[in-house]
C-alpha cells in the first residue's frame, strides 16, 4: 500500500471512531427532559386539538394516544392539548374554529365534513361499505387521496382516517326493523343531506342537533329515534332513554382528522415528519381499538335487562337497501358516477 493510501485509511478509522463515540454518548444518555419553563415557552410548540366525544371513546383515546406519541418523538418540543367533550367548540363551531385558526387540530365527523365539501356526501350513504376491510382498501387508496385533497382546497390539512365503526339504529318506543317501523317517528342526525334525506325515505322526521346536545333534548323527548355507533351509544348512555336498539350497521361513522393547512405550512419539515409518524401510528390504533371497543360494549348491552337488542337478517338488511337506492341515484345525478365508481373499484 503506498503511503497516500496509508494515510487515507487512517484517516477513514478514525474518522469511524470519532462517530461512534458521538454516538454512543447519545444513546447513553437518558431522554432530554423537558418542563415548559426550562424549555422556554417560545420555543414550544401548541397544538390544540377540539373534539365532541367522551375520552373513552375511539377517537377520545386515539387524539390522547396521539398527544403523548407527538410528545415523545418530538422530545417535548411539540405539545398536543386535547380538549375532549365539546369543551372548546361544538360540533357545529369546531369547523369554522378550525379555519378561523383558534384550534390547530379537530376530527370531525365525514357528516360534518359534508357543508363544506358536499362531494363527502358520498361517505354517509347507507351500506357504502361491507365491513372494515372495504373501509380500509378505499381510505388507503386512489379515493382517500383524493378525499384529502378535497380538504386542502377548502384550507384544512387531512391527516388520516379515523374509526368509530358503524352505526346503529335505536328507538324510544318500539323495535326498528321493517322500514315501516319508521313511519312517523322523529330521529335526531347529523347535519347531513343523505343522512336527512335517509330518514326521509324511511317516512321519519329528520331533526339535526349537534353531538353535545343530544343527552339534554333525549331528556326532554324531543325525538323518537336516532343513529349511532355503540360506542357513543354506550360512553353517553343513550340507550337509558332509547332502548330499542337495531344491529344494522347500514352506516359508518369516521373522522376526518384534520390540521389548519397554514399553520401545517408553516411547521418546520422535521416537525411535520415527526407529526405524520405520530398520526400514522395513532390511526393504526384507532382502528384496532375501534373494533375492539365497540364489540367490547355491545357485549356489555347484551347483558343488561333494560336493554332490547335486534340484530337485523340479511333478508331484512336487504329490505332496508332497497328503500335507499334512490340516494344513490340522486348522489350520482349530481356529483356523477366516478367517485362511486371508484369506491366499489377498490372494494373488490
Ligand atoms: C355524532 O354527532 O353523533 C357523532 O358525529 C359524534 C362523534 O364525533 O362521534
Amino acid at each position: 500500500m503506498g503511503k497516500k493510501w496509508r494515510a487515507w485509511t487512517i484517516l477513514l478509522f478514525v474518522g469511524l471512531g470519532l462517530v461512534g463515540w458521538a454516538a454512543s454518548r447519545q444513546l447513553g444518555r437518558e431522554p432530554l427532559v423537558y418542563d415548559d419553563e426550562q424549555k422556554g415557552l417560545e420555543k414550544q410548540i401548541i397544538i390544540y386539538f377540539s373534539h365532541v366525544v367522551a375520552e373513552n371513546t375511539p377517537k377520545g383515546l386515539a387524539a390522547q394516544k396521539f398527544a403523548e406519541l407527538v410528545e415523545q418523538k418530538t422530545n417535548g418540543r411539540v405539545k398536543v392539548e386535547v380538549f375532549p367533550n365539546g369543551s372548546l367548540y361544538s360540533d357545529g363551531e369546531e369547523l369554522d374554529a378550525l379555519l378561523r385558526g383558534d384550534v390547530q387540530m379537530i376530527a370531525p365527523s365525514f357528516s360534518k365534513v359534508t357543508e363544506l365539501v358536499p362531494e363527502w356526501q358520498v361517505l354517509d350513504l347507507p351500506f357504502l361499505f361491507r365491513d372494515e376491510d372495504d373501509v380500509r382498501r378505499v381510505f388507503t387508496g386512489k379515493v382517500g387521496a383524493e378525499l384529502l385533497r378535497m380538504l386542502e382546497a377548502k384550507g384544512m390539512k387531512g391527516l388520516a382516517f379515523w374509526s368509530n365503526g358503524f352505526k346503529q339504529m335505536m328507538s324510544t318506543t318500539r323495535p326498528l326493523i321493517a322500514p315501516d317501523d319508521f313511519r312517523g317517528l322523529r330521529f335526531r342526525i347529523m347535519p347531513s343531506e343523505v343522512i336527512e334525506k335517509q330518514f326521509r325515505l324511511l317516512g321519519g322526521e329528520p331533526i339535526a342537533v349537534s353531538f353535545d346536545r343530544v343527552y339534554q333534548e333525549l331528556e326532554q323527548h324531543k325525538f323518537d329515534g336516532q343513529e349511532n355507533t355503540i360506542s357513543n351509544i354506550y360512553s353517553k348512555g343513550f340507550y337509558k332513554f332509547q332502548p330499542y336498539i337495531t344491529i344494522s350497521n347500514h352506516g359508518y361513522l369516521g373522522y376526518a382528522v384534520m390540521m389548519n393547512q397554514s399553520f401545517w405550512d408553516h411547521l418546520p419539515k422535521d416537525i411535520q415528519q415527526k407529526i405524520t409518524e405520530a398520526m400514522a401510528e395513532a390511526t393504526q390504533w384507532n382502528l384496532q381499538e375501534s373494533k375492539a371497543q365497540n364489540e367490547r360494549e355491545l357485549n356489555e348491552l347484551r347483558q343488561r335487562e333494560d336493554v332490547h337488542l335486534y340484530e337485523l337478517s340479511e333478508r331484512e338488511k336487504w329490505e332496508w337497501e332497497r328503500k335507499f337506492a334512490p340516494l344513490y341515484e340522486e348522489f350520482a345525478k349530481r356529483f356523477g358516477a366516478r367517485l362511486l365508481e371508484e369506491i366499489r373499484e377498490s372494494e373488490k
